[in-house]
């Protein structure tokens, strides 16, 4: 079996793996990091989001080999408390409800702000439509990502 090296949260890890092996399977059941969920598993939920070089993908659907190279960013690694900004707006709006898609839902958001720190609701809803919510959380996600971006009109 190949090894591949990966950069995940700042730390080196090397794995075992098949070339094919989606990176979800990696991060969960390789290097135990569970905060990323499986969702669909054909890139169409958003709940395996995470950053490869601080841009949104869906990791279900990555091959670990094409996964070397570049840093790795997991739910796991935007803060250890829970302090990230964005975390922080998800906390205050009372975002999540049964939770399930939401660490995809903050690295979606993350990702969004780093690029673009005051979106409008259009962009909003452009960057984030990839992330499903069963729970239909979707109006109290744009007001945590209006209140993390410091948006002054919060509806
Ligand atoms: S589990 Fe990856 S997009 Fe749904
Ligand atoms: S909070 Fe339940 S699926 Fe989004």
């Amino acid at each position: 079996m190949p090894k591949y090296t990966l950069s995940i949260n700042g730390k080196k890890h090397t794995v075992e793996a098949d070339a094919q092996m989606p990176l979800l399977w990696v991060i969960r059941d390789l290097v135990g990091l569970t905060g990323t969920k499986y969702g669909c598993g054909i890139a169409q939920c958003g709940a395996c989001t995470v950053h490869f070089n601080g841009a949104p993908i869906r990791s279900c659907s990555f091959p670990v080999s094409a996964a070397t190279g570049q840093p790795i960013t997991t739910i796991e690694g935007i803060s250890k408390d829970n302090s990230h900004p964005v975390q922080k707006a998800w906390i205050a709006e009372q975002v999540p409800q049964c939770g399930y898609c939401q660490s995809g839902q903050i690295m979606s958001a993350v990702a969004l702000l780093k690029t673009n720190p005051h979106p409008t609701d259009a962009e909003i809803d452009a960057a984030m439509q990839g992330n499903i919510c069963r729970c239909g959380t979707y109006q109290r996600i744009r007001k945590a990502i209006k209140s993390a971006a410091g948006a002054t009109s919060l509806k």
